[in-house]
This record gives structure tokens, sequence and C-alpha cells, in this order.
């Protein structure tokens, strides 16, 4: 398979994506304090192999070896997330000069190294004092968050200018209070359609004070979203199908293009919405540009007993599979990447995350190849380089991920990095799909040069 490399931009930002809890290790050190997921992870029974991230890839001391890993893969961008209880332990009290200091630091030396940082202000880690307040489900969280985002810009401001608010704010709202299965780990639909409420209020309100703080900020926000295909035409599956996308897709992309919350996605929920006055206007602030995190498409049938949105998605049979058991369809990414071109008028878009996980195999003489990976990265590439060539304004790809690293409630079980981590050593190895993606940057880059 070839990727036309012509069709995207001379100045397409290729880069690497991680987050702090899943890479930083040092839990504990210089002021910072606990945040939900330490919480969660450190809960018997609620990750496999009961690992938590107390040192994952210990990034927070051999960021400088990562940074050089980064210039070996001929990255020009890395993805980074900043922790909140790092710099704002309590949450909303006074900031912690170190945790600042650490971003500060790593900021500088991705810059010395010719890396644009692209800084995500939250990846799912609240303080657990703010949760012991009642977490996202309570407006305040919204306002804590953009204090803590006005803090940040502040200091880093004068050197980041890619920021995005929230990570998948999905993740945090649905799999956190309504399937349970992340941190907080409830199941309270109440709780759930609140928490997405303020989640996106605090986007609204954190894009406001990072752009009061940094003059030069592009603000997006990074959205992870599925196509929705029904299993039959049978009417009750379309129904289905239509439900599945307003809960993975609409119910995030309407309010934050000026759309307002889906109506019949409310109605579903049947959860008034702590609404006011000034709320959708915040909450629908112009973006810079948007960020898609894709990975699977989704195939649902009607399931009238089950959760909301009462749709269940199917196992199709026969179809190619990563290491998560997501299948595997590369034409998912360049549709969703038309749609939010065609259907949301997005000015400026990125890939912010794309990636898969396979067993790897370190072998004899210590080099891991990862064929598969390798093929799904090329397949998604091209699937990326099809929807710029009609017309989606694609600025820049980041893989997921730099790093082997902690897999949320999978563990250290499964492994999506470009680059290999040995857990017990802290050894990295560049995969066969990071040298892969190497070429495909370097191949680009000359063919840019050329055309100038
Ligand atoms: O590891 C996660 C990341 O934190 C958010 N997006 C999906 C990745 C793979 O599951």
């Amino acid at each position: 398979m070839t990727i036309d490399l012509a069709a995207l931009p001379h100045d397409f930002l290729w880069g690497t994506a991680t987050s702090a809890y899943q890479i930083e290790g040092a839990v504990a050190e210089d002021g910072r304090s606990p945040s939900i997921w330490d919480t969660f992870s450190h809960t018997p029974g609620k990750i496999a192999g009961d690992d938590h991230g107390d040192v994952a890839c210990d990034h927070y001391h051999r960021w400088r070896e990562d940074i050089e890993l980064m210039r070996r893969l001929g990255t020009n961008a890395y993805r980074l997330s900043i922790a909140w209880p790092r710099v704002v332990p309590d949450g909303d009290g006074p900031m912690n000069p170190k945790g600042l200091a650490f971003y500060d630091e790593l900021v500088d030396g991705l810059l010395a190294a010719g890396i644009t940082p692209s800084v995500t202000l939250y990846h799912w880690d609240l303080p657990q004092t703010l949760q012991d307040r009642g977490g996202w489900p309570e407006r305040a969280t919204a306002e804590h968050f953009a204090a803590y985002a006005s803090v940040v810009a502040e200091r880093l401001g004068d050197r980041v200018t890619h920021w995005a608010t929230l990570n998948e704010p999905l993740c945090s709202a649905w799999i956190g209070h309504l399937e349970g299965t992340m941190a907080p780990g409830l199941t309270d639909l109440t709780a759930a359609v609140r928490a997405s409420y303020h989640l996106l209020l605090g986007h609204g309100l954190a894009a406001q004070a990072i752009r009061a703080s940094a003059a030069d900020a592009e603000v997006g926000i990074v959205t992870n979203l599925s196509t929705v295909h029904a299993a039959s035409d049978r009417p009750e599956d379309l129904a289905a199908a239509r439900r599945m996308d307003g809960h993975t897709n609409r119910w995030w992309l309407d309010p934050v293009h000026g759309r307002g919350f889906p109506a019949d996605m409310r109605e579903l929920y049947g959860v008034e919405l702590p609404e006011q006055p000034g709320d959708l206007e915040t909450i629908a602030a112009p973006l810079d540009w948007l960020g898609l995190n894709y990975y699977f498409p989704a195939t649902v049938t009607d399931d009238p007993t089950g959760p909301v949105p009462h749709a269940r998605a199917i196992r199709r049979p026969d179809v190619a599979r990563t290491g998560m058991d997501w299948e595997v369809d590369a034409s998912g990414m360049e549709t969703l990447l038309l749609r939010l071109t065609e259907e949301y008028g997005a000015r400026k878009l990125y890939v912010t995350e794309n990636g898969s996980a396979y067993e790897d195999v370190v072998r004899p003489d210590g080099t891991v190849d990862d064929p598969e990976r390798q093929d799904y990265l090329v397949q998604h590439l091209a699937a990326c380089a099809s929807a710029a060539r009609k017309g989606a304004p694609l600025a820049g790809y980041f893989a997921w991920s730099l790093l082997d690293n902690f897999e949320w409630a999978y563990g250290y079980a499964k492994r999506f990095g470009l680059v290999h981590v040995d857990y017990g050593t802290q050894v990295r190895t560049i995969k066969g799909s990071g040298r892969r993606y190497a070429e495909i940057v370097r191949a680009h880059r000359s063919r840019a040069r050329d055309a100038a």
C-alpha cells in the first residue's frame, strides 16, 4: 500500500503522543498529589494484574532520553499531557513550582530538539481532592479546571502554541461515570451526563483562560470518534446505530460547534442538564483546530433492555483485529475526517491519536519486529492522505504512542508503542514500526524540500 504523501501539506506535523499518568511515574515526587487514577489503580481488581502508574515508564526522570528517541524517529511534534495534580496539587489551591518546573524544562528540551510541543491539559488525571468534592458532576470542577489552565498557559504560553483542553471527554464521562471501568469508577447515568456537561463547560472556560494568557495560542479539543454501522437494515438496528452515533460522536461534536446538545440524546438520557445562561456559548467558543483520536469502527444492533444508548456492538467475524480485539478499518478514519470537514466545517484537523496494540516479541538479538503494527500504521496514514486529497484540512498526525505504557484498565499487558519498553530495566528499543514511521517522515520531508 502506498501513501499519497504529496497530498499532505509541507509543514505537516509528524508526531507521537503520550499522556502523563501513562508514562511519568514519580507519583509522589516533588509535591504531586494523588489523582483519581492513583486511587482507582490501587483499588484491588480494577486493573489487569493489579498494575498501576507508580513508576510506569519513569519518564519523569528519563524525559531527556525520550526526547532523544523522538529525534531518532525524525518526528517534529510531540503531544504530551500535563498532570493537574503535579501543578495544582489541591485542585484549586496554590501552584506547585516544582511541578510546573518539570513541564517548563520538558518544553525547553523539546524546542531545543526542534520538536513542537502540543500540550493537553486534561488526560483523565483529576486531582483526587476534587473528586472528593464531587468531581466532574459538579460545576465547580469546570471552574477549577479553567483556573489551572490559566496557571499553565501563563507559564508555558510564551513557548507553547498548540493547546488542547481535554482528551477524550467521552471516556471521562461515559466510561468513568457510566460503565465504571475507568476512574472514578461510577455507574450512574445522572452523574455521567452531568460530568459530560461540565467537562465541555470546562473545555470552553479553559479555552478562554488559555487565550487570555497566551496570545499566540491555537486551542482545540481532542475527541475519540468512531464510524457507526447498523448490523442490518432492520429499522430497529438503523435506529440503534443513530443512537450510538449520538452517544459516541454527536453528543461531543454538536455542542462545541454551536449546535447545542442533541435533542434525541437528551430525551434518551432523560437527565436534566445543569445549564446556566451563557454556558452553550462558552462551550461553543470557536476552535482553532479539532483533534480526532481514531482506533476502530463500531457495528451495532438494537438492545432495548441493555444500558443506554440501547445499542450493542457486535463482533463481526472474519475481520482483522488488534491485540485489543478492536477491528482494523482505516476507511473509518477517512470517513470521519471528511465528516468533520463537511458536516462540522472543521478549519484545521489533527489526528491526535491513532495506533494499535499487538503482542510484541523481543528477539534474542534485542530487536522488536511488529509487522502488524506497521501495516496498521501505513493503512491509516494512507487514509489520512486520501482524506487530505479530498479536502480535509489535515495538519498533522500523532502516532499513539511514543512508548509502550500503562494502558489504563489493561495495565501493562497491552503495548501501543513505536518504542518497546522493558518495564523491569526501563530499556527502550525502537520497534520496526518506529523505523517505518521514521522512513515515512523522511520521505515526506524530502518531497517537501524538493517542492520548495
Ligand atoms: O491509551 C489510550 C489513550 O490514553 C487515550 N486514547 C486511546 C489510547 C489507547 O487505548
